[in-house]
């Protein structure tokens, strides 16, 4: 059997300037020192919980990643109805970001079964983070954003650690799953190498934005980082048997 891989194209994408940990937007004031702080302690948290059982961090803390797009979705539909002014695409853009993130649930969710004390968590984690994130929401939209880019930034590295467990076999490379290679158009042959790279894909181009729309909230969008690519997704994200 040929042993198909990416297409050069789709590999180059992924491996493109996402692969820099290093892209960083340094803090700016109150706001985003705040936003960094906050990162870095759940960062703590998550490797002390999860140590390098990185299938089932993915699991966990994507039942998490999903919830700020809706909220900021729901927020600015609201505000924009009581201004009765445009979005500028802001809340399709979080509303893809949403579905995208919980695409990245179901696609890790069939490589890995969560334990019941994880279980237990993402259930206590999803009330605490939803409550907590509305609430900072309503108080500064623009903290809000910059700690979606942040926890983006610690995705981006996240994800390049599993690859090198991967790689350095560690964690065994196994078939992607069906719904993965649907939803990022992959060979059919792809595997969970190939999966990471495309979920790392999307979270420097949410990083980017996110940091985008908090830079454009706080007037300093000028110095704001080129959005990294985001790659090609089915348009219809359920499988037809
Ligand atoms: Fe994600
Ligand atoms: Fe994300």
């Amino acid at each position: 059997m040929v042993n198909r891989i990416l297409a050069p194209d789709d590999r180059a994408l992924a491996e493109e300037k996402v692969a820099e940990p290093a892209v960083h937007h340094v803090p700016r004031g109150f706001s985003d020192k705040f936003a960094l702080g906050f990162t870095k302690l759940l960062r703590v948290c998550a490797d002390t919980f999860f140590a390098k059982k990185y299938g089932h961090r993915a699991i966990v803390l994507e039942t998490v990643a999903a919830v700020p797009g809706m909220v900021g979705a729901t927020l600015t539909h609201l505000r924009c109805l009581r201004q009765m002014k445009d979005d500028d695409g802001w809340i399709r853009t979080l509303m893809e970001e949403a579905e995208n993130e919980r695409m990245h649930l179901m696609t890790f969710i069939a490589v890995a079964q969560p334990t019941w004390f994880e279980r237990l968590v993402i259930q206590l984690a999803q009330a605490v983070f939803y409550i907590g994130f509305f609430g900072l929401y309503l108080i500064s939209s623009r903290t809000a954003h910059r700690v979606v880019g942040y926890f983006e930034e610690e995705a981006v590295i996240s994800y390049t650690l599993y690859l090198k467990e991967i790689d350095e076999g560690r964690s065994p490379n196994v078939p992607a799953p069906d719904i993965a290679i649907h939803y990022w158009k992959l060979p059919a042959d792809a595997t969970l190498r190939d999966v990471v790279l495309m979920v790392r894909a999307d979270e420097a181009h949410h990083r980017d934005v996110n940091h985008g729309f908090a830079s454009t909230l706080s007037g300093t969008a000028i110095d704001q980082l080129p959005v990294a690519p985001y790659p090609p997704h089915a348009n219809e994200i359920r499988m037809h048997a």
